[in-house]
């Protein structure tokens, strides 16, 4: 027995055999009907409460708003205040943001509703968006990285290794993993790369601000059996495989990925930290007064919110800041 998105890839794996893992992924999370998150849209279950087995809204939720506000006010100052100012959010899920982000023309962009803009100037925010896209999986076998790819036997999903990975997922690799090592898996986010890309094309000036789960080239040793996470955010890759469509499935992101795309895109590295540092940088100026100040017993409540931000994400979650170059100012260059 499997579930509905479950019966569609077992379904499509009976007819063409094993599918890659972004194929398992899209549909696990983001098929019309069955997937996760489209659930979320319907379901009175809230899977995206589920998501934050972590952290839900109810734990961040007003402060992470308010002090995203802040870190952003604090960069439209920096370009001068102009008159034309967007706030993009991509994977915006319901909106949470929305209250905070309220001063300035915000679009939030997710699965069915709200674009990039085709040109804007202000800055592109994401929380929790760049991991939740499909990757590709790879394991490194005898001097090649070859695809994991999803098969279903004994009414079961399960791992099974296939050919070579595609030119694309092999450049991926060796360009943003140290070299590889026996037996580890890997995993790629091309689409990561491509929503790099539009930003770049799409931002005339201003900045890109991801928050998200992740770690750099170098810090990546530590994952040999990569990063992908069920919803309960257990390190077991079996599990990710389990009821598709009614868990969350991630992948750390590659920041050192985003932010070499990026500067080939024109978007330049600002700062790379944790969000406890981000937090920090914006709350001192005021001890958190904006983000704290209200009747007593809300007070308390988002004393504690602060808390989760400092201690429980702070130190997990990192902030890429990156800057749209300005026209005339070296950054544009080819990947190829
Ligand atoms: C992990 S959730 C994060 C939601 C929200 N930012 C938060 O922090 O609670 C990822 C979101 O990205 C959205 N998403 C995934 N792929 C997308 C795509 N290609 N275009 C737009 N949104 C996408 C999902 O629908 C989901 O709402």
């Amino acid at each position: 027995m499997t579930t509905p998105a479950g019966e569609l890839l077992a379904g499509e794996i009976r007819r063409n055999g094993p599918v890659s893992f972004r194929r398992f992924m899209e549909v696990a999370l983001y098929h019309a009907e069955h997937g996760y998150y489209r659930r979320a849209q319907r379901a009175p279950s809230d899977p995206f409460g589920k998501h934050g087995d972590f952290f839900t809204a109810e734990q961040i939720q007003p402060v992470f708003g308010i002090l995203m506000a802040a870190r952003i006010r604090q960069l439209y100052r920096e370009m001068g205040e102009p008159r034309e100012f967007t706030v993009v959010e991509l994977g915006a899920g319901r909106r949470e943001m929305a209250e905070a982000f309220s001063e300035w023309r915000y679009i939030p962009v997710d699965l069915d509703s709200g674009r990039l803009p085709e040109k804007f100037r202000g800055v592109v925010f994401s929380n929790e968006f760049f991991d939740a896209l499909p990757v590709e999986v790879a394991v490194y076998r005898d001097g090649a990285f070859l695809e994991q790819r999803v098969a279903f036997e004994d009414g079961r999903f399960r791992w099974q290794t296939g050919g070579a990975v595609h030119e694309e997922v092999e450049q991926y690799l060796r360009r943003w993993f140290p070299p590889p090592e026996e037996g580890r898996w890997y995993e790629a986010n091309l689409e990561a790369l491509g929503w790099m890309e539009r930003i770049g094309r799409a931002l005339e000036s201003g900045y890109a601000l991801t928050v998200d789960y992740g770690y750099t080239r170098a810090e990546s040793v530590r994952f040999p059996a990569g990063t992908l996470m069920g919803y309960r955010r257990h390190m077991a890759r079996e599990d990710v495989l389990e009821d598709p469509g009614e868990r969350d499935i991630t992948a750390h992101v590659n920041f050192t990925a985003l932010e070499e795309c990026g500067a080939a895109c024109g978007l330049r590295r600002e700062r790379f930290e944790t969000l406890a540092r981000t937090i920090v940088t914006v709350g001192e100026g005021d001890q958190f007064a904006a983000a704290l100040n209200s009747a007593p017993a809300e007070e308390l409540r988002r004393r504690m919110q602060l808390k989760t931000l400092l201690f429980g994400m702070g130190e997990t979650y990192r902030v890429l800041l990156q800057r749209r170059e300005r026209a005339g100012e070296p950054g544009e260059k080819s990947l190829k």
